[in-house]
């Protein structure tokens, strides 16, 4: 176990023992049902990995390279990721447990269009994508090392899953439906973030750091995911935290109190969107088939969330690799 897992099952046992009513607990979180004729793959664990002679020693190194910048892409900081994040940080059970975004669907169902940038993406555009949003950072370049590592694991972790396959269950983070609550409230989260929360994230979200490293992410403000982040949306926020929140202690909270808390801390600032035009209503507009999801570019408090110059540590916009493409083969 290293140091991080470590620290984080001491702070979990912490919460747990401090808990009251123990028997109210449900660990681990009931997952949803898988739908009738769904498909459903179990991601290999490291374990298969070393155990399948088939894979050739140097692939094996590469996946593992994989692996672990998947875990601790905090090594590639100030240089693609300018906050505090890991992608294993959303993407739970190290990328491969289902309705915890999982990632090796991206491996299967890619090449696909996709409605965020309006053309065909490659698996590696996708990994792209998470670089230049969750992380606030930008992707390195296609066809490097990283993305050669990454893309392995990806990969790896979709052995034996069938391509093209559209009906897959536990993908992404939607388990609780896009429709937000029409009571959701913006005390009621604050009071379950107190509670539940802000113990490990942070009274100002800022999450926390021991020795410099990042134990516990932030979930707002200059360290966090940008406006742009997929986990920006109310929905997708819900659904992770419901499935994955408290950590150690998932499924503890109702649905309901998963929806005020997902509004409340994606009520708060955080990086600029990589695609702001100067005006955060109008880039709101812009995308709206995203936005309509978030909070941003709407007024709260008497501010407009998101009308800010403020790209938190990242010394640009918008990644310069991150380039619209056609497919017009002229
Ligand atoms: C015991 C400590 C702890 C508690 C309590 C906790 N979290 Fe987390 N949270 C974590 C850790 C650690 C991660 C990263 C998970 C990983 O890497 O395995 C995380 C990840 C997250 C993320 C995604 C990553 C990011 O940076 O945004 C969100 C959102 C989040 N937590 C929200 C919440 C909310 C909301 C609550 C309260 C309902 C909560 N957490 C309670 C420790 C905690
Ligand atoms: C702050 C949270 C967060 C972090 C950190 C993060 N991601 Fe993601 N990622 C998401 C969300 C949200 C989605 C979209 C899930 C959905 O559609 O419901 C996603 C989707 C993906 C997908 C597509 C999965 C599919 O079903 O097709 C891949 C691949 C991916 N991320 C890789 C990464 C990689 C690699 C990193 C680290 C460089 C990373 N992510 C970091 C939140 C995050």
């Amino acid at each position: 176990m290293n140091h991080f897992n470590a620290l984080a099952v001491a702070v979990s046992a912490a919460v747990l023992t401090s808990a009251t009513h123990a028997a109210e607990l449900k660990v681990p979180v009931n997952l949803p049902a898988h739908k009738e004729g769904a498909y459903v793959h179990q991601a290999p664990t490291l374990e298969d990995l070393y155990a399948d002679k088939s894979i050739h020693p140097e692939l094996r190194e590469v996946i593992l390279k994989g692996r672990d910048l998947f875990n601790n892409t905090q090594q590639l900081r100030g240089k693609y990721v300018f906050n505090d994040n890991s992608c294993r940080n959303c993407h739970m059970g190290e990328g491969g447990q289902n309705w915890s975004g999982p990632v090796w669907p991206a491996v299967t169902t890619l090449p696909d269009f996709r409605g965020k940038n309006g053309h065909v993406n490659s698996l590696e555009e996708r990994i792209a994508g998470c670089f230049a949003y969750s992380m606030n950072g930008k992707p390195p370049a296609y066809g490097s090392d990283e993305m050669v590592a990454l893309s392995a694991y990806h990969q790896w972790l979709a052995t034996g899953a069938k391509v093209y396959e559209r009906n897959i269950s536990g993908r992404g983070f939607s388990s609780l439906g896009k429709q937000i609550p029409a009571d959701i409230s913006y005390e009621a989260g604050q009071k379950v973030y107190q509670e539940n929360c802000a113990i490990c994230h942070g009274d100002d979200g800022n999450g926390q750091r021991v020795n410099g490293k990042v134990v516990f992410p932030a979930v707002w403000g200059d360290n966090s995911y940008n406006w742009g982040a997929g986990i920006s949306r109310i929905y997708t926020a819900a659904s992770f935290i419901h499935m994955n929140m408290p950590l150690g202690k998932p499924g503890s909270l109702s649905e309901q109190d998963a929806w005020n808390v997902a509004w409340y801390i994606n009520s708060q600032e955080r990086p600029q969107d990589p695609r702001f035009t100067g005006d955060a209503a109008e880039t709101r507009e812009k995308h709206l088939n995203f936005h309509k999801h978030t909070r941003y570019g709407t007024e709260f408090n008497g501010k407009v969330l998101g009308q800010h110059d403020n790209t938190g540590d990242k010394p640009f916009l918008k990644p310069d690799n991150l380039k619209p493409r056609s497919f017009t083969f002229e």
